[in-house]
């Protein structure tokens, strides 16, 4: 969640991809489009946000332009690898509602004149409550946006005050009634574990998330984030650090009131409404958040904007933080092409040469600030990683042998299902989610 950058190795000022440091690139793409502007930032949140505007292509009015550019360089640097039509967009923020619906719709029209879309894509945009109308939704849903993610946090008013939430309890159904009524998907995030919120809190905040029956619920523990207004809120005193028990007691809550409502878990912090004959048990749910399951499987991905990380195969690169830097490397264009940025002659030092790209590229400039190229063992510990946290569970033969004798013991503990492993399969048990860094930890050192 942390929006530091880790340092990683300069990458082409084009962005060129070497299909052999790429290696073998997934089928299935999804495409992550980062807003950064929010009204204000709330005291816990270390996401790249900001409550001002940079100039040309790095404010709100003109940020559609700039997100027009890498789109463009997307498809063109992904043409080569042949992958599925996109199955995903997500936009995330930020608040991307604070975009006119029509720069929305636009940036949707760029990707579809850019990339081919499944049909049955998956198209998300997360909104604060306070910063949509039943309009606006509207026109949301016309420019072929399928789902909307609210930022509920909570229905308790000291404790949206505690998190700077500038909107009411009120509004949270009545967005999501509206959503609903045009045809969208809806989805709520809750945030539990906030100083000063009690048990009881906690289950006003559910209830009352359940309440309009939205098709998808994420329970996030609160994180006390480096260098946030809480953080510093933490060290003084002023607020009281979070409490793992009281923690443990909350997500148990949350787990049994969401079953009993017809929500079934399928990865840690994530439940999803179920249909008429769906069971619990996997991820396999209609309304799964695919934008969800493209990172916790692996899918590749391109994200746009400042900040924003991209996948593919083997690769991995993030672009500049700032908004004003993004923009401007975007709008270097063929310029940058000519003359070899410092960035570009580091990557080419660092294996990474776009001389050696096979055809020509469209003369477009990478807003990328670094990269990583990594290693079988890392993509290995990664998927072990991500993959325990879904009700799939991952098959006991992808683990090293050296840990395979723990999985008796985590039986034993209470930590992992002892049928799924029968089958050979490794599942978490409710005990076992709330370990789920333990039981990680056991799996792959
Ligand atoms: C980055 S926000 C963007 C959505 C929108 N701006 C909003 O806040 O309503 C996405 C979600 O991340 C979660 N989140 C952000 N910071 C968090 C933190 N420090 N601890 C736990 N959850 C956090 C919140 O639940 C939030 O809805
Ligand atoms: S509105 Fe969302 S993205 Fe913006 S500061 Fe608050 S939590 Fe972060």
């Amino acid at each position: 969640m942390s929006p530091q950058l880790p340092d990683g190795v300069a990458w082409p000022s084009d962005g060129y991809l070497d299909p052999h440091l790429v290696g073998t690139p997934s089928k299935n793409l999804a495409l992550y489009i980062h807003v950064p502007f929010c009204t204000v930032r709330c005291g816990y949140c270390d996401f790249n946000t900001y409550t001002v505007g940079f100039g040309q292509g790095a404010d709100k009015d003109s940020y559609h332009h700039s997100v027009n550019k890498e789109v463009r360089l997307a498809a063109d640097r992904l043409r080569p690898f042949n992958h599925e039509p996109v199955k995903s967009i997500f936009l995330g923020g930020g608040t991307p509602t604070l975009l006119r619906a029509g720069q929305i719709g636009q940036i949707l029209q760029d990707v579809k004149d850019n990339f081919a879309l499944d049909p049955s894509a998956e198209v998300t945009v997360e909104a604060n409550p306070d910063t949509i109308d039943q309009a606006g939704l509207e026109q949301l849903a016309r420019a072929g946006v399928t789902r909307v993610s609210f930022g509920m946090q909570s229905a308790v008013l000291h404790v949206l005050r505690t998190l700077d939430r500038s909107h009411t309890p009120q509004q949270v159904p009545r967005v999501v009634k509206w959503a609903r009524e045009v045809g969208l998907d809806a989805s709520v995030d809750l945030i539990y574990g906030t100083p000063g919120e009690s048990l009881t809190d906690w289950k006003t905040s559910l209830e009352a998330a359940i309440e309009p029956q939205p098709d998808h619920i994420s329970c996030y523990a609160l994180v006390i984030e480096e260098g946030t207004k809480m953080w510093a809120q933490v060290r003084r005193g002023v607020l009281a650090m979070p409490d793992p028990d009281d923690e443990a007691e909350k997500y148990e809550l949350a787990d049994a009131l969401l079953a009993q409502a017809g929500y079934a878990w399928y990865e840690i912090s994530n439940w999803a409404k179920l249909e008429d004959g769906e069971a619990a048990g996997s991820t396999n749910l209609r309304h799964a958040s695919r934008h969800n399951l493209a990172y916790w499987f692996d899918w590749d991905w391109w994200g746009i904007g400042p900040g924003a990380h991209s996948h593919v195969g083997d690769v991995r690169w993030w672009n500049r933080k700032h908004p004003r830097a993004w923009a401007d490397a975007l709008a270097g264009g063929s310029a940058n092409l000519g003359a070899r940025s410092a960035g570009a002659e580091a990557g080419i030092a660092a294996g990474l040469d776009s001389a050696a790209a096979p055809r020509p590229l469209a003369p477009l400039a990478s807003p990328a600030q670094a990269g990583e190229i990594l290693e079988e063992s890392d993509r290995v510990l990664e998927a072990v990683m991500l993959r325990i946290r879904t009700a799939d569970g991952i098959p006991i033969s992808s683990l090293s042998p050296q840990v395979r004798g723990r999985v008796p013991v985590l039986i034993d503990e209470g930590l992992i299902e002892e049928a799924a492993a029968g089958a050979g399969i490794v599942k978490l048990t409710l005990q076992g989610r709330l370990l789920a860094d333990y039981v990680t930890r056991e799996l792959t050192v």
